[in-house]
């Protein structure tokens, strides 16, 4: 595993949300809340190097030059469905972004994922991407959008996910060795049902309410 390019956020407000989140009586309403907030927290954190210019503002007290976003190109893609639970915390720190999305679920047999919808915006390859999905389990769904991203002529990719087991870290960094990863916690490893162990169970179903 490149640690390097493994950013585990270690935050106080990160850590006691997601332990709300794991929690199996936690209910969909307050999940899909808390979704988005941590969505929020990890946006802070995976934003870390947008480029920064100066521009001069009048405050009340004199004329200074400070600092603004330089206004790089900017695009959040979800990963269907549950991917979309993180959107809006994202949206909320970078109001200026635009969304593509990618509709991907997993084959429940063999646990690779398959493509139902994709949709980008026209200026995709020039945008910076972050991928977000709530669970990096095997990675499988993880590796594909990234490599779609690529095919798209995407070069700057990161991938923001709520729980991630070290096997999806492993995968994603073997088939895109290029891409940063930013996690609220690193799990402990996969059940046979490919399962995030301890993780939170199935996001999409607890985001939607669909079980
Ligand atoms: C979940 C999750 C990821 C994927 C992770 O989606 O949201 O997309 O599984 O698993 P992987 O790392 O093994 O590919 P799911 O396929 O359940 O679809 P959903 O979002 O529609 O519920
Ligand atoms: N997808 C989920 O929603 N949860 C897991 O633990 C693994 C994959």
């Amino acid at each position: 595993m490149n640690t390097d390019k493994l950013h585990v956020i270690d935050h106080p407000l990160v850590a006691h949300k997601l332990t709300i989140l794991r929690d199996k009586e936690t209910a969909t309403k307050d999940f899909r809340e808390l979704v988005s907030e941590i969505g929020m927290l990890l946006t802070y954190e995976a934003t870390r190097d947008l480029p920064l210019t100066e521009k001069e503002v009048e405050t009340p007290i004199c004329t200074t030059m400070a600092p603004t976003l330089k206004g790089k190109k900017f695009a959040v893609v979800p990963i269907l469905r549950a991917g979309l639970g993180l959107v809006d915390g994202v949206l909320r720190m970078v109001p200026s972004a635009r969304v593509g999305h990618i509709g991907l679920y997993r084959n429940e047999e063999t646990l690779e994922p398959v493509k139902y919808f994709c949709k980008m915006p026209k200026d995709i390859a020039e945008r910076d991407v972050l991928i977000v999905d709530p669970m990096l389990a095997t990675g499988g769904s993880a590796a594909a959008a990234i490599g779609f991203m690529k095919e798209y002529g995407c070069t700057n990719i990161k991938l923001m996910v709520l729980l991630a087991a070290p096997e999806g870290v492993e995968r994603v960094q073997q088939e895109h060795p290029d891409v940063e990863i930013f996690c609220g916690s690193l799990d402990s490893h996969l059940n046979e049902n490919g399962y995030i162990v301890p993780g939170l169970g199935d996001a999409g179903d607890r985001i939607f309410g669909t079980k």
